[in-house]
This record gives C-alpha cells, structure tokens and sequence, in this order.
C-alpha cells in the first residue's frame, strides 16, 4: 500500500501534467462556451384565484379547489390549445411541437403561482412569448372552466408579472463552463498520473526499494553526467552532491559493519547499473575517513576497477588464483590515504569456476584479516551466477541498483538467486537517482540511521 508521502511523491513529479491538463481543461471549456449561441430567458407570472361565497367556509373550499388545479393549469402552458394561439398572434416560426422545447412552467410549492420561462436567442423575443402564454393561459382557463349556462367562471387568472427582455444572457454560463473545464483536466491529471505511476515498475525511490527488499537502503547516489568522463568523483569533485552522497553511503557502511573487519561484495541485476562506479568511489571515501580498504576486482567478465583508478590492470586476482602468485607482490597501493587495489588480471575463460573455488574464499578470509574492509567489485546476478558464488564466501553483498530503469521484479529476482546461494544481502545502494528529491531523501535516511543506532 502507498502512504501519504508516496502520493504526495507522485502529485509533486506530476504537478507540469496536471498544470498541463488543467490549461487544456480551462481552454476547451472557453472554445467551447465562445462557440454557443448566447439565449436568454424571461419570466412571466400568472396568480389563480377562485370566486365565490364571502364566508370562511366558502373560502377554504375555495382555496382547496384552486391547490388541486393550479397543477392542472401549469401543465395546460405547453398545450396545442394555448401554444397554437400563441405561434398564431406573435406570428412564429414555430410549431406547436417544437415551441414547448422552449418553455418551462412551473407551480412554485405552497403557492397559487404559475411560473412561465421562456428560453430564445432573441431577448425581446423570450419575453413577448412569456407574456402572450401567460394571457392566453388565462383565456384558456376561463373558457374551459365556465359551467355551461354561465356567463363567467369561479376561477380567476391574473398576470401578477409582467416579462421583461434579459440584458443578460441565461446560457452559455461561461464561468460555470470554464470552473467544470478546470475540474475535469484536474480529475484526468490525477487519473494519468497515479496509472502512470501504477504501470511503472521501475524502482525508482529508496521506499521503492525497500518494498521490494526487507534490507536497509544504504546509499541514493545522483545522476551525474560527467561520471562517465571522470568516474572518481570523490576525487575530482570533491564538493559535489554526488561526493557527499559517496560519503553519506561510507557512512551508512559504518553502522552495519560495527567496528568488525568485513568483507562486501558488490553486484546488481543488470549489467552497467553503477558497481564499480560505486566501488571505487565508496573505497576512496572509506580510504580518506582512515579505514584501511582493500578493492579487488572480481569482475573476471568486464573489469573496469584499474581503469576507473587509472592503473595498470593486466596483473592481478587470476594470477593469484591461477598462478599462484603472492597477494602481497600483486596489490597495487592507490594514492597515499592507504587504499590498496587488486585489479583483475588476465581474463580467464571460467571466471564462475575461478570466484567459487577454494583459492578464492582462502584470499578473501586473508584480506579480511588484514584489512578493515574488503570490497569486491562483481558481474552482475541475472545473466551470470558469478555474483551470488563470490557473496557466500563475503559477509554480504551490497546490491547497486539503477534508479528509474531496473524493475522492482528484477529486483527481487537478483536478490532470490542472491538468498538461493546462501548469500547475505547487507543492503542496497540506489544509483543514477535523479530529480532533487533524491538528495533529500539521503539526508532524511542518515537522520534515520543515526537516531536507531
Ligand atoms: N551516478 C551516475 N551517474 C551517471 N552515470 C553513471 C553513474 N554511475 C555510473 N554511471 C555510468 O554508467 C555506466 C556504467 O557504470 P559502471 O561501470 O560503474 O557500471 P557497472 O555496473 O560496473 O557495469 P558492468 O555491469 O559493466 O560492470 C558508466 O558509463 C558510468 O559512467
Ligand atoms: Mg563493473
């Protein structure tokens, strides 16, 4: 389920489309409103009263009787017998069908009153047809409730209001349009963007993460452009977001290594999600803090560890594995903060055979004795079983995931085949994260990480 902050997350990256779909809203509803004929309504009123006797009983009969009829008058406006006489002395354009689409008569509850509306794109118009129902309404009336043999009938009509032409047009209500216009593109805004968000299963938050993972998110690392230039941005920016995300990620290292040696491999499910991006600049914001780090590349498929540092790769954890060779005369010191790198050497033609073998685990069990962490940069998990071989023989592995294109199933795919070898999942890092949420969210997370510990 989402939380509050989820929806606000999703509201905030979809405020330019809703802005979007509210304008396209509010301008269709204008277009539409400006390309109505304008109408205009006008009202007239007939009072019934009923004749007879002075006495109190006589006149409530009376008013009974005129209650029970009222109802039978206003339905007798929109006739043949009274519209017909109308279309006739106004001399309309009109047909006693189609003229009663215009009109609307109404007896307002608890009164004798007869409304008369009358709607038409000619003010004058509305209102000398209100008037002219409203008189032969009451003819109407009189006629048909005249007792044969009587000169003059008990019920009595009355024009108690007179229609007058609208200076104002009744329709197109054009603040009422372009209010619902708004609405509508604020209501298809939010549909969009919460499908959008439902459709996507792209991991794209440390909440994302962490829905997926019950492990903590140890790092969100920005989108940097220039990474691919210079992939030490520890070193070459040393200010930058990205740098004090590094450091926030050293840190967060800290509280789960608590003060042991240990020893972490990183991987990821797909290929080129930032491992050995990570890695070297993780090693380097370790280095610098004091702790005596030691990075070996265990990426025996793609290895990038001497290239990113800028060193001579072409000796190094084959020819420990393979030739024997002495770790000590291998490893490659990195700077003066006291990093030490053990690039891959030659590539071999079975590196998951080479990661798995006892030779493997006896080296990593050694750098862990003499070093304070032991980062080992690896494939990653779906297309080859490298990975999750090497995590059983470290104490964890640290899953680089890409923020926005690795899918939450992928995800949980790379950390099955992780949990399947026996592996232990120390946490993940989000990388490539981007928009300015991300560095709020590492702040908060930090907050987080120190209040527990
Ligand atoms: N935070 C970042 N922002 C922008 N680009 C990045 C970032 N991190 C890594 N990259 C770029 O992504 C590409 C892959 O990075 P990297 O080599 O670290 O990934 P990898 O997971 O080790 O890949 P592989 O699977 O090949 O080992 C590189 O071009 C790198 O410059
Ligand atoms: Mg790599």
């Amino acid at each position: 389920m989402m939380g509050l902050r989820e929806y606000l997350g999703i509201l905030r990256k979809s405020l330019l489309l809703m802005g979007a779909c509210v304008l396209l809203g509010a301008g269709l509803a204008t277009a539409w409103t400006l390309t109505r004929t304008p109408t205009y309504d006008s009202e007239s009123q007939v009072f019934v009263s009923t004749q007879g006797g002075g006495s109190l009983a006589d006149l409530a009969q009376g008013s009974t009787f005129t209650q029970s009829r009222v109802a039978t008058y206003t339905a007798l406006v929109t006739t043949p017998t009274v519209t017909s006489a109308v279309i006739k002395s106004l001399n309309l354009n009109e047909t006693s069908t189609s003229l009663p689409s215009s009109i609307s008569a109404s007896n307002p509850t608890n009164t004798n009153l007869i409304q008369i509306t009358v709607t038409q794109k000619n003010p004058a118009l509305a209102a000398s047809i209100a008037n002219a129902l409203a008189d032969r309404l009451t003819q109407t009336v009189q006629e048909l409730e005249t007792p044969v043999g009587d000169s003059s009938s008990p019920v009595k009509l009355t024009r108690v209001s007179t229609a007058q032409p609208s200076p104002r047009p009744s329709s197109p209500n054009v603040a009422l349009n372009i209010t619902f216009g708004i609405l509508l593109g604020l209501i298809t805004g939010l549909i969009i963007a919460f499908v959008r968000e439902l459709v996507n299963t792209k991991v794209r938050t440390a909440s994302d993460l962490e829905q997926v993972l019950s492990v903590p998110n140890l790092g969100l690392i920005p989108f940097r452009k220039d990474v691919q230039l210079q992939p030490l941005v520890v070193i070459n920016s040393p200010t930058s977001t990205s740098a004090e995300a590094f450091r926030m990620l050293r840190t967060n290292l800290r509280f789960i290594e608590m003060g042991k040696n240990r020893c972490y491999v990183a991987t990821s499910s797909l290929p080129t999600e930032g491992k050995s991006t990570t890695v070297v600049n993780l090693a380097i914001a370790l280095a610098e803090s004091g702790s005596k780090v030691v990075v070996v590349d265990a990426d025996l498929r793609r290895p990038r560890v001497a290239e990113y540092l800028g060193i001579d790769g072409s000796v190094g954890l084959t020819d420990i594995l393979v030739g024997g060779a002495h770790w000590k005369s291998t490893m490659v010191e990195w700077g003066n903060a006291g990093l030490h790198v053990l690039p891959s050497g030659p590539i071999p033609p079975n590196p998951s055979e080479l990661l798995g073998s006892e030779e493997m685990t006896t080296l990593l069990a050694v750098l862990s004795s003499q070093f304070e962490i032991v980062l080992c940069d690896a494939p990653p998990l779906l297309p080859v079983t490298d990975s999750a071989i090497l995590a059983r023989a470290t104490d964890g592995a640290i899953l680089v995931v890409a923020g926005g294109r690795t899918s939450r199933g992928q995800v949980a795919n790379a950390a099955a085949s992780l949990t399947a070898a026996g592996a232990n999942i120390a946490g993940t890092v989000l990388t490539m994260v981007r928009g300015s949420q991300s560095y709020g969210y590492a702040y908060e997370y930090a907050d987080k990480q120190t209040g527990a510990a």
